[in-house]
């Protein structure tokens, strides 16, 4: 997604070979716009998935997910990272390890809000080492649902999530596919520049 890529040229800053700061258009402050047009692209590069619901991880997958579901015209369904009080039959749960804050957190997901038979479409703001996913995955399959597909708006292919992913037969598609990062440099994969 061309545009995409000339905001985080424009806008973002690599501090270092891992870390990605765009805190001024998807993490702190939101470009709305962008945002609706993400949810467009989502939508057309899934189109032909079959989704029935979009699913998220709080907090920052929110905004490109729910522009991505209002296109899609889908309900969308946001994952907890705080234990649930109550845990009942109604719930399910699982440990997912953030390698950014260094600490585990339990995301969780009420079986009322994905069914057996959906096919759920997952967005995220970023893709890293795939914890999240993968967490994700296992609670929208622990519900009877298949994952239909994952979009992740900006993907950083040089860490592992991208590659076990696609290795575990799923569907995933960046809109902006970063290879190599350092102080003041970012590249892009060539081919996802639409
Ligand atoms: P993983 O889920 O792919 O394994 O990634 P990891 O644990 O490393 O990332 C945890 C958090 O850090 C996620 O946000 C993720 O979006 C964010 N993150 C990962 N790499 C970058 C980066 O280069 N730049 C920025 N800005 N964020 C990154 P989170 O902790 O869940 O926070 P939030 O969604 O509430 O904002």
């Amino acid at each position: 997604m061309e545009e995409l890529r000339r905001r985080i040229l424009q806008d973002g800053r690599a501090i270092n070979e891992q870390v990605l700061l765009v805190d001024s258009f998807l993490n702190h402050q939101v470009d709305v716009k962008l945002m609706q047009e993400i949810g467009a692209c989502f939508a057309a590069r899934f189109a032909d998935a079959g989704v029935t619901r979009v699913v998220t991880v709080e907090s920052s997958g929110i905004a490109p997910a729910a522009m991505t579901a209002l296109d899609m015209g889908l309900p969308m369904v946001i994952l907890k990272k705080s234990a649930s009080m109550i845990l009942s039959d109604d719930t399910v749960q699982t440990e997912v390890f953030s390698f950014t804050k260094n600490a585990p957190y339990q995301l969780t997901l009420k079986r009322r809000f994905v069914h057996p038979g959906d096919r759920v479409l997952l967005i995220d703001d970023f893709l890293a080492n795939g914890a999240a996913a993968f967490g994700a995955i296992r609670l929208i399959e622990r519900c009877g649902a298949e994952v239909a597909g994952i979009g992740t708006v900006i993907c950083k292919a040089f860490q592992p999530g991208l590659a076990r992913l696609r290795e575990a037969g799923y569907r995933v598609e960046p809109l902006a596919e970063i290879t190599r990062m350092d102080e003041g440099v970012i590249e892009f994969a060539d081919d996802n520049g639409v």
